[in-house]
């Protein structure tokens, strides 16, 4: 089921047919919701919505996920998570044309895009990613966003099975996020250490190099390059993904999936090893994976998640409540933030 190590592009074959697809996706889930996330356009779509036959009577709606949210059916939900849950924090994610980090990275004259974070590449030429890591060291420039402390919410409220993030930015941690609640799939920045000989570097002296100096460390045992503990393409993921997944696959009852195009795998494929008649939620500006099969089991909630989030936490009632914690995370990662 898992292969271990990130890989890129297994489903890339079929992102044109998702391109294709996603309209009509879109607006089939669309005429099964009553409540209205969309844009105007949409909107006209869903007053125009047919009646819906007796399958599609019996299948999960926004309303429904609404109503047991708040009567607390949902209690153990499984989160999957990607780069598009830190857009409006101001990090870019990798593939949205024009703002995405991979139509974007002219100036560190790379052969291909995803060098930056290509293990042997690295070992050749480390500054790439030595000047992303300035821009996007946790801590130092960006802050939570309101996604971010809905994640925290549902661990406050004790409904939260685990949340996968394919993110290096650490915002979920950030926000408040149990620990043991999280698997960082694709690493973090909070360690360190050497990729030849595999001695652990300083996180701090590693933050100081590649932040303040802007030049990768250099491992005081072998003379190997330093890099965060940041899961490159041909490397192996975080032991604690293939302890955790399993279980936690088997065992939620909800799942949501926010800000990713579902394109590198294993993580992509989380959403398809949960039981057959759990409920599956897209946030997303478009479908992606096998969502795009629109199953009963499915609701694709079309847009910025932010934007959707909030109005969930308005319907189910937990809006207060959102907005407490992104309170008290503005606060508390302002006080904490360094240069
Ligand atoms: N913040 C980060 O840590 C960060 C940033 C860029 C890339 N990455 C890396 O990206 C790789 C995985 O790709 P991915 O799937 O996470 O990103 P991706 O760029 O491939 O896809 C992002 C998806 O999110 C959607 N999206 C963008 N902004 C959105 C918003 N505001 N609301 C809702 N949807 C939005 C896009 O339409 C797209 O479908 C991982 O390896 C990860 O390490 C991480
Ligand atoms: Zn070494």
């Amino acid at each position: 089921m898992l292969t271990g190590t990130a890989q890129i592009g297994t489903m890339r074959k079929l992102s044109a047919l998702l391109t294709s697809l996603s309209l009509v996706a879109s607006r089939a889930f669309l005429q099964t919701s009553s409540i209205n996330t969309k844009s105007s356009s949409s909107q006209s779509q869903q007053r125009r919505g047919p009646t819906l036959s007796s399958a599609a009577a019996d299948r999960i709606t926004l309303d429904k996920m609404v109503e047991s949210l708040r009567e607390g059916v949902y209690e153990k939900i499984l989160v999957v998570a990607g780069a598009g849950i830190s857009c409006s924090a101001g990090i870019p994610d990798f593939r949205t044309p024009g703002s995405g980090l991979y139509d974007n990275l002219h100036e560190y004259d790379l052969p291909y895009p995803e060098a930056i974070f290509d293990i042997d590449f690295y070992r050749k030429n480390p500054m790439p990613f030595v000047t992303l890591s300035k821009e996007i060291w946790p801590g130092v420039k960006y802050r939570p966003t309101i996604t971010h402390c809905f994640l925290s919410l549902l661990g406050k409220r004790g409904i939260l099975q685990r949340i996968y993030t394919q993110n290096i930015d650490g915002l979920e941690a950030i926000a408040g996020v149990n620990p043991e609640l999280l698997v960082e799939c694709h690493g973090n920045f909070r360690s360190s250490g050497c990729i030849d000989c595999g001695s652990s570097y300083n996180a701090d002296d590693c933050k100081s190099s590649m932040v303040m100096q802007g030049e990768a460390p250099i491992c005081t045992s072998c003379g190997g390059l330093v890099k965060p503990t940041i899961v490159f393409f041909g490397e192996v993921m975080p032991n604690r993904f293939s302890q955790l997944v399993h279980v936690d696959v088997a065992s939620c009852d909800l799942v949501i999936v926010l800000g990713t195009s579902l394109l590198v795998d294993p993580v992509a494929s989380i959403p398809n090893w949960v039981k057959s008649d759990v409920h599956r939620c897209l946030i997303n500006r478009d479908v992606v994976g096998s969502f795009i099969l629109n199953k009963p089991t499915d609701v694709f909630l079309e847009g910025d998640c932010d934007e959707i989030v909030r109005k969930l936490c308005q319907l189910v009632g937990w809006e207060d409540e959102l907005d407490q914690i992104y309170s008290h995370t503005r606060a508390t990662s302002e006080s904490n933030k360094h240069v």
